[in-house]
């Protein structure tokens, strides 16, 4: 970190950090020369991997685009790559956190993401995807509520020199960040513009509802297990407004190489306002002093039970390093009950606390809904769980007063794996 007052290529005196990312350092600047403030966002020069290049390039290249902060200039000291570019606000991932319920008004939601549509439409006009699109690299303006997009060190041309969209590449690998990627990221494919709208599409939800189904997931795999589970209206959007159906069934119909019609996508956020009377003129929760009821979502997926259902305040058994007290996990249902498939119809397992079991080789229990498991191992966080065949509808199993985290992957016809809730999560 540099020190406050310490000065930039002769120019640029830092004021304050703004932000501190997995790549570098972004700091409140004041030119010299004019006393105007900046942003300047700092690389050390011996990181392995140079992201400030791209992002310069990108930045750039959209100099005139209205949704990115200015560029200014880019140079080097001799510890440090740097970029200097307009000063924008807080990020939208701060001021959601900084509401009572961590969350936004509907109205709010529609109106941010009509202005987050207008960013990536930028983005992908400049013939970019951004590839790692969350709340925080959406700012406001520096003293307006603006929305701007910012931080494209992931971002990727995705176009040729017609404008036409190239095709995928074999297993690129993984980009962007965990809670926020888009299934085929999970799964190492190439990601086009339609990987940017999952991830708007999750980051929209998050603003709405206060979280996402796999917030309590820590582990990338199982967050990529759970979203490729949650892709339905059933397990993602249910209960939600029905502009997040119709993103989501336009996101699916998306090819990789074709383009996205954000005005279309707008639309679904300004008919939503429209159908219920939410004025565009109304000021952002944050300017109010009285701000509307957030959503209430009108199923279970969303429901304010499950939000307050944070990671408890446990006492964690130092042999199993999980939680030990009550807990309980949202799982979205996995599948229809007449859908032929092998994935279990789960959508919560309520089971003996995983830290309480005796240390038995086998423990089987069984449930009143007609679902039997066995842990294999009291030390193993994986519990088969068996269903009756053909699957029973998906509705919470109560055993016990206790419940683990479930991630049901199809394994033969009639099995699934648990998971229970711990450390890995
Ligand atoms: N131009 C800017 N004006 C104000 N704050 C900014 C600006 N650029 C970045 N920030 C803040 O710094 C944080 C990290 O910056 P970002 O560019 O996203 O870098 P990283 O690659 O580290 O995520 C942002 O979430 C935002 O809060
Ligand atoms: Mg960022």
């Amino acid at each position: 970190m540099l020190a406050n007052n310490s000065i930039l290529k002769d120019r640029w005196k830092i004021v304050k950090p703004l932000g501190q990312g997995a790549f570098g350092s972004i700091y409140c600047v004041s030119d010299l020369e004019s006393g105007q403030l900046y942003a300047a966002k700092l690389e050390r020069r011996d990181s392995k991997r140079s992201v400030l290049k791209i992002e310069v390039a990108f930045m750039r290249k959209v100099r005139k685009c209205p949704s990115v902060p200015a560029y200014i200039t880019c140079g080097t000291t001799r510890s440090y790559n740097f970029l200097i570019e307009e000063m924008c606000g807080t990020n939208l991932g701060v001021l959601r956190k900084s509401r009572p319920e961590q969350r936004f008004s509907l109205t709010t939601v529609l109106k941010l993401g009509i202005s987050m549509v207008a960013c990536m439409k930028d983005v992908h006009a400049a013939g970019y995807i951004h590839r790692d699109i969350k709340p925080s690299n959406f700012v406001l303006g520096h003293g307006n509520n603006r929305v701007y997009i910012i931080d494209f060190g992931l971002a990727r041309k995705n176009t040729d020199a017609e404008g036409n969209i190239l095709p995928a590449r074999k297993n690129p690998g993984f980009r962007g960040t965990a809670r926020y990627a888009s299934v085929a990221s999970h799964q190492c494919k190439d990601l086009s513009i339609r990987d940017d709208y999952w991830s708007l599409l999750y980051l929209m939800i998050e603003m709405l509802t206060g979280f996402l189904p796999w917030r309590r997931l820590k582990d990338r795999e199982r967050i990529g297990e759970m979203k490729a589970m949650c892709t339905t209206h059933d397990t993602l959007t249910s209960g939600l407004p029905s502009c997040f159906e119709r993103l989501l069934n336009y996101i699916k119909g998306l090819a990789f190489t074709e383009k996205a019609d954000h005005e279309r996508i707008q639309s679904f956020f300004v008919e939503e306002m429209r159908a219920r009377s939410l004025p565009i003129s109304t000021e952002y929760d944050w300017s109010q002093t009285h701000p509307p009821m957030p959503y209430q979502p009108t199923t279970a997926l969303y429901s304010r039970d499950q939000r307050l259902m944070r990671r408890p305040s446990c006492v964690s058994d130092p042999n199993l390093r999980r939680p030990s007290s009550l807990n309980q996990v949202h799982l979205p249902s996995v599948t229809s009950p007449t859908a032929h498939t092998d994935a279990v119809p789960i959508v919560s397992v309520r089971s003996p606390s995983v830290a309480r079991l005796p240390s038995l080789e086998r423990n089987t229990f069984s449930t009143s809904t007609g679902f039997s498991g066995e842990y294999i191992s009291p030390e193993s966080p994986r519990v088969v769980v068996e269903t009756p065949s053909p699957p029973v509808a998906p509705s919470p199993l109560k055993h016990n007063s206790t419940t683990m985290l479930c991630s049901p992957r199809p394994h033969g016809s009639r099995h699934a794996h648990v998971h229970a809730h711990g450390t890995r999560f």
